[in-house]
């Protein structure tokens, strides 16, 4: 790891020579005039003064050598379309798109929601906002109507664009009414909804508010809408991530040092260059289809491939078979998708011709040994685990085959990339770990570029939540555990905090408790995420009734299942539905009034609960035992 060590050491030792030559990649209006601000602690401010756009480096900047060459392939099996634009036509449509917000009065620095499935509509009107300023916050399509009505609420969107419906596993699921729900719920009223009509369900608009994207876009098409220059700082956009308590942060973005920071990463971690073709099928409302689906392809020339549909349908081979059709050189996806595809017949991986396929990249979620290996020995190609947040927008920690190729460790995700320094950190002591010592993932502040620039509109927050975790030191912290063995190969343990990981899905368990919790039958509950084979976690939970004889009547405790169930469903969406819900006389709580959620995952998993000393109430956790 010779090569990649000293390459990091130049990253973090000397920042600003090493940016400043990175930053060469993409176009600048007007040069920046400093490198790097970290004049305010931990908040770092990259490329000051200059001047640029994500939306022009995307698609403008390619226009004279790639006009005809494509830009971005749709291929959806939900609804048996595939459309191929050309750099030209994602020009055409995401100019179309901008005089569209701009009709409706969007302005530099204004809010857009996008609130969509895996169309190509996201990436027209997320570029769109790009182009003039405006601040995306796309939400995942998976998230029902609570969700929405908090990101509304904290974004404040004058605009928001929706569709009918989106699908999966061929059935359509309607979008328009939790839109409605949410926008009734919230407090913030949006002055406009832009509707892409699919025609999938049927939907009703609201008069003066509700507009038909097909007739705008018409009336605009061919209009050639000016980039707005913005300074490198100028937020982006924002994306919402769960965290500890129930409200959702929004992790801001910058202009430029995402611009530089996704361009980079196209070469030395994905091995890209202007030309290849480049797979994600992540959605666009994580932050995997923020980076990596749209803006880190297309800054670097690449074609990006936006993918509708599961891994299994029409059957487990349509991820190669993209590959095939396409010529994909990279493939990002995650290890529930691969463990999914483990369960079919492995003679799909060799139905199609990979030839152009030079590297799988699986992040989101621990990728266990066994998965790794299966795939890389099925493929013979190599699999690359990168480990990364959606505070920090591109990997963390990762091999990095465009600066050295070294041998992977099934299990590990290699080394610290350039521009991160991380440690383990002991979080009593706050000193750093020796090797094979477990503490927590950190990384010594300025963060690099395209990392968060802070919460948006809560410095305050920023601070608290991400450095204020180890005595005598503002450190970054990832809230994983983590360890270094001996070699220098890092290995991610888990999270030390409440967030659980199902199918590579980041949930804060806080947030489904509070759903849990509006069922007027429950007085509490607590959330857990326990090991599953193939989505790696999944939540259990665990509710107390204000009056537990209503369990006595016949089918009472599954009809509770299926209300709290549908309450969950209804509020935070299909991908935040419990495996379970079991109901006990209490909760297990420290004598302070912590749920002892360590204790009862254990138990769940079949383990050993540890160290009970400070429980209130031992006969809790019998309970657990029992009910489980
Ligand atoms: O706990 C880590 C886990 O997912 C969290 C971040 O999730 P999210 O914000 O949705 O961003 C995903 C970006 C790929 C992390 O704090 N995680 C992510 N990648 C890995 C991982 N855990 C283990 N190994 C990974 N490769």
């Amino acid at each position: 790891m010779q090569k990649i060590r000293e390459f990091h050491r130049q990253s973090v030792q000397d920042k600003e020579t090493f940016w400043a030559r990175e930053a060469q990649r993409i176009h600048w209006e007007t040069p920046f005039t400093q490198v790097l601000d970290y004049s305010r602690p931990p908040f770092a401010r990259w490329f000051v003064g200059g001047r640029t756009n994500l939306c022009y480096n995307a698609v403008d900047r390619w226009l004279d050598t790639q006009a005809d060459q494509p830009a971005l392939i749709w291929v959806s099996t939900e609804v048996d379309q595939e459309i191929t634009y050309t750099r030209a036509d994602l020009a055409r449509e995401v100019n179309a798109a901008a005089a569209i917000l701009q009709s409706l009065g969007v302005v530099q620095g204004d809010r857009v929601l996008i609130y969509l499935p895996m169309i190509p509509q996201a990436a027209f009107f997320m570029l769109a906002c790009a182009r003039i300023g405006a601040i995306h916050s796309v939400v995942f399509g998976g998230f029902a109507a609570h969700n929405l009505a908090q990101r509304i609420d904290d974004a404040q969107p004058k605009v928001i664009v929706s569709t009918d419906a989106g699908a999966r596993g061929g059935r359509p699921i309607a979008y328009k009414p939790l839109l409605d729900q949410a926008i009734q719920q919230a407090a913030h009223v949006p002055e406009h909804v832009v509707l892409v009509d699919r025609g999938l369900v049927p939907m009703t608009l609201t008069a003066g508010r509700d507009l038909d994207y097909a007739t705008l876009r018409a009336r605009h098409l061919d209009v050639r809408v000016p980039v707005v220059w913005l300074e490198s700082n100028t937020p982006s956009y924002v994306l919402y991530t769960s965290g500890t308590t129930g409200n959702p942060k929004g992790v801001q973005r910058d202009v430029g040092g995402y611009a530089v920071a996704l361009c980079a990463s196209m070469e030395y971690i994905f091995g890209g260059k202007p030309g290849d073709v480049y797979f994600s099928s992540s959605d666009v409302g994580w932050v995997v289809g923020h980076s990596y689906v749209v803006y880190g392809p297309l800054l670097n020339g690449q074609t990006t491939v936006m993918y509708e549909g599961t891994p299994i349908r029409p059957d487990a081979a349509i991820l190669w078979r993209i590959v095939e059709t396409y010529g994909v050189n990279a493939l990002f996806s995650a290890p529930t998708a691969i463990r999914v595809l483990k369960k079919h017949d492995p003679a799909l991986l060799r139905r199609h011709d990979l030839s152009s396929l030079e590297r799988i990249y699986l992040a989101g979620e621990p990728l266990d040994e066994l998965t790794g290996q299966w795939l890389s020995e099925a493929l013979g190609k190599p699999v690359i685990d990168n480990y990364w947040q959606t505070e920090t927008g591109w990997p963390i920690l990762s091999a990095q085959p465009g600066v050295e190729e070294v041998p992977v460790r099934f299990g590990s995700p290699t080394a610290p990339v350039y521009g991160y320094d991380v440690r383990v950190v002991n979080e009593a002591t706050g000193q750093d770990c020796g090797p094979n010592q477990k503490g927590v993932v950190a990384v010594e502040p300025p963060l690099p570029p395209g990392a968060m620039a802070t919460i948006w509109r809560n410095d305050e927050r920023f601070v608290k939540t991400y450095f204020q975790s180890f005595p005598g030191r503002l450190t970054y912290s990832t809230s994983d555990w983590g360890l270094v063995d001996d070699d220098g190969y890092w290995y991610i343990l888990g999270r030390t905090d409440d967030v659980i990981n199902v199918a590579g899905h980041r949930l804060g368990t806080r947030e489904i408790e509070e759903s849990v919790n509006t069922h007027p039958a429950v007085a509490e509950s607590a959330v857990v995420g326990v090991a599953d084979p193939i989505k790696g976690q999944q939540a259990v939970a665990f509710a107390v009734l204000r009056d537990p004889a209503v369990l006595d009547a016949a089918d009472a405790r599954d009809r509770l299942e299926r209300e709290i169930k549908q309450v969950i469903e209804q509020r935070n969406g299909a991908v935040a539905r419990p495996s379970r819900i079991l109901f006990v006389n209490n909760l297990p709580k420290t004598r302070s009034g912590k749920v002892l959620r360590r204790a009862i995952v254990a138990l769940c998993e079949g383990r050993d609960p540890g160290d009970l000393t400070t429980i209130e109430d031992p006969g809790a956790l019998d309970q657990i035992r029992s009910v489980l």
